[in-house]
């Protein structure tokens, strides 16, 4: 069994799309064994909630400095024991420690086709807004490997959107979320689940 903690911030629909993966069997051998949210707000926790799963919340504004935050939100992971970190609209940047712990075990979930749009800035409803402001015609998202820059770590799967005209930044975010998000992350997971991703030399290859 692949033991997966996922670290949310909001509305958690990619931890629906994996909850619902698993439970349909199109993740196999994966069990996710935390979430975790920086933010106790956060509607991801009552999904995790619904489905029986342990929700914790690691909140910054709970201590004095980042770096004690940062050393909390380790803590809190490494209790799980996870094999893999799922960073699924997580909108806090992974620990320069944690990213040691864990290389080559963190993904994260991006909403455009990197290198497009994203870094420092770029992340949710603020991604769609500078596809459309530069009028692209294709967007996608991106699940990648986390390494110590922001979205800079090993593509691992892309999938293309269309933009259409009339397309706002909500109806856009929509459309990459119900075309590549939820289909992708489920999709990567189970493969690594199944032992068929491998990084070398920064590059991903799926085995057949
Ligand atoms: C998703 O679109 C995800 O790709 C994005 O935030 C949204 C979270 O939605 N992540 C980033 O922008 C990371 N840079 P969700 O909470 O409904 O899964």
């Amino acid at each position: 069994m692949l033991r997966v903690v996922v670290c949310v911030s909001g509305g958690g629909t990619n931890l629906q799309a994996i909850i619902d993966g698993i439970a349909q069997g199109a993740v196999c051998q994966t069990e996710i064994v935390r979430v975790i949210s920086n933010n106790p707000g956060a509607y991801a926790l009552e999904r995790a909630k619904q489905a029986g799963i342990e929700g914790v919340c690691v909140s910054p504004k709970d201590y004095e400095n980042r770096s004690l935050f940062e050393a909390a939100l380790l803590q809190c992971v490494k209790e799980a024991a996870p094999d893999l970190i799922v960073l699924a609209g997580f909108m806090v940047k992974a620990p320069d420690e944690m990213v040691r712990q864990f290389e080559n075990r963190i993904i994260n979930i991006h909403p455009s086709l990197i290198p497009a749009f994203c870094g420092t800035g770029y992340y949710g409803l603020r991604v769609h807004e500078a596809a459309l402001a530069r009028g692209v015609k294709i967007t996608g998202a991106t699940v990648h490997f986390v390494n110590d820059g922001m979205d800079t770590g090993p593509i691992i799967m892309q999938k293309a959107v269309k933009v259409r005209d009339g397309d706002t930044p909500e109806t856009l975010q929509k459309r990459v979320m119900e075309e590549a998000e939820w289909v992708l992350l489920p999709w990567c997971i189970n493969l690594i689940a199944a032992g068929q991703i491998r990084v070398e030399n920064g590059r991903v290859t799926i085995a057949e």
